[in-house]
């Protein structure tokens, strides 16, 4: 990876483990230094450090505040893990399995008051307002994007384009507003806050298509979570609706064997819905999807108002996302 992107990962690494968290309960503030200590990609603060950068900012002014962005997605991480079922979080016990559900719920909501302390803290009183109400906006989103997800679980046919606004919402907006964020910082054009925004909501969406490929076809210890876990919940990832249209004949009685399946081994239904899957090449064609979506995001990028050599480092970190196995 890009040796500045490693040197920005270490900053924030460093902001995170000065963090106080809070003391008691412990049982309260535990789960919440655990979390955010078992590491992860940083991306969301480092999109912020990246686009307040692009404008010759220097990232360390604003470490703490783009914490905000990791504390929250820690918290969703967290309630996400419940809704999800999923056993495994960067190669270690989720929180609800560690613990119990209570204490993952009542932590996640104290890391979500947190997200908010640290904006408050750490961004200019006249840009507050702003900051705020987009980072409302997203949050809600989230949440938004959340449920549908769990109700696309129960529902037999999802369409494609519902797929990509559900993922636009639970995932994207994020990436979305972590980037505005960082341009707000920065400056005051807000033409290209808009564009950095957008710019996070493509990338995004190519981003969860990748977590969704790397649900089924990762390596477990580098994925850090457990593979498999979509197709055990008949999650409606873009691979299932894909292999839905696709399927014809057999592989249709046997898909839907499985997605009615309810009492299973899981491995088993895992293995049998991976190989229709390699049969109808749906790897090749989510692929495809997500580098569209990456497309638009460089190309973004190219019409931000901002010099061409501090873009560069944006470009290598979208790379590295498209190529990543984590
Ligand atoms: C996981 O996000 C949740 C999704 C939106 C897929 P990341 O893949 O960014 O998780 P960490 O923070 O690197 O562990
Ligand atoms: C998660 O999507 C999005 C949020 C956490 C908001 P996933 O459920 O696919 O994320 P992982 O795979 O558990 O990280
Ligand atoms: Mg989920
Ligand atoms: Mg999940
Ligand atoms: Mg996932």
């Amino acid at each position: 990876m890009n040796k500045l992107i490693k040197e920005y990962i270490v900053s924030i690494n460093s902001a995170i483990e000065k963090e106080d968290f809070g003391d008691k309960p412990q049982v309260l503030y535990e789960p919440i230094r655990y979390i955010m200590s078992l590491g992860g990609k940083r991306m969301r603060p480092l999109l912020s450090l990246l686009s307040y950068q692009l404008y010759g900012k220097n990232i360390k002014d604003i470490i703490p505040a783009s914490l905000a962005v990791e504390i929250f997605h820690n918290f969703t991480l967290m309630h996400d893990d419940i809704m999800d079922n999923a056993p495994l979080r960067r190669g270690q016990q989720t929180v609800h399995e560690k613990w119990n559900n209570p204490v993952a719920i009542l932590s996640g909501d104290v890391m979500l008051v947190k997200a908010y302390q640290q904006i408050i803290a750490h961004c200019p009183k006249e840009k507050l307002t702003d900051i705020l109400e987009k980072f409302n906006q997203c949050a809600i989103e989230v949440c938004e994007g959340q449920q549908i997800d769990m109700n696309f679980e129960e529902q037999e046919q999802v369409h494609e384009s519902e797929y990509l606004e559900m993922i636009r919402l639970k995932t994207a907006v994020l990436l979305g507003f972590s980037l505005e964020f960082g341009g707000i910082l920065a400056m005051d054009n807000e033409a290209d806050q808009a564009l950095l925004y957008q710019m996070g909501v493509n990338a995004g969406i190519g981003f969860q298509l990748m977590d969704d490929l790397l649900d089924v076809y990762a390596d477990q210890e580098k994925f850090g979570k457990q593979v498999g876990g979509d197709i055990i919940a008949n999650k409606k990832t873009f691979l299932l609706i894909k292999a839905n249209e696709l399927a014809s004949g057999e592989n249709t009685v046997e898909l839907n064997k499985w997605l009615a399946a309810s009492d299973f081994d899981k491995e088993e239904k895992v293995n049998a819905v991976k190989s229709i899957y390699d049969k109808l090449n749906i790897k090749k064609l989510t692929e495809a999807k997500m580098n569209e979506y990456f497309k638009k995001a460089f190309q973004n990028l190219e019409d931000l108002d901002a010099p061409s050599e501090r873009k560069i480092i944006i470009m290598d970190f979208f790379n590295y996302l498209i190529n990543r196995e984590q």
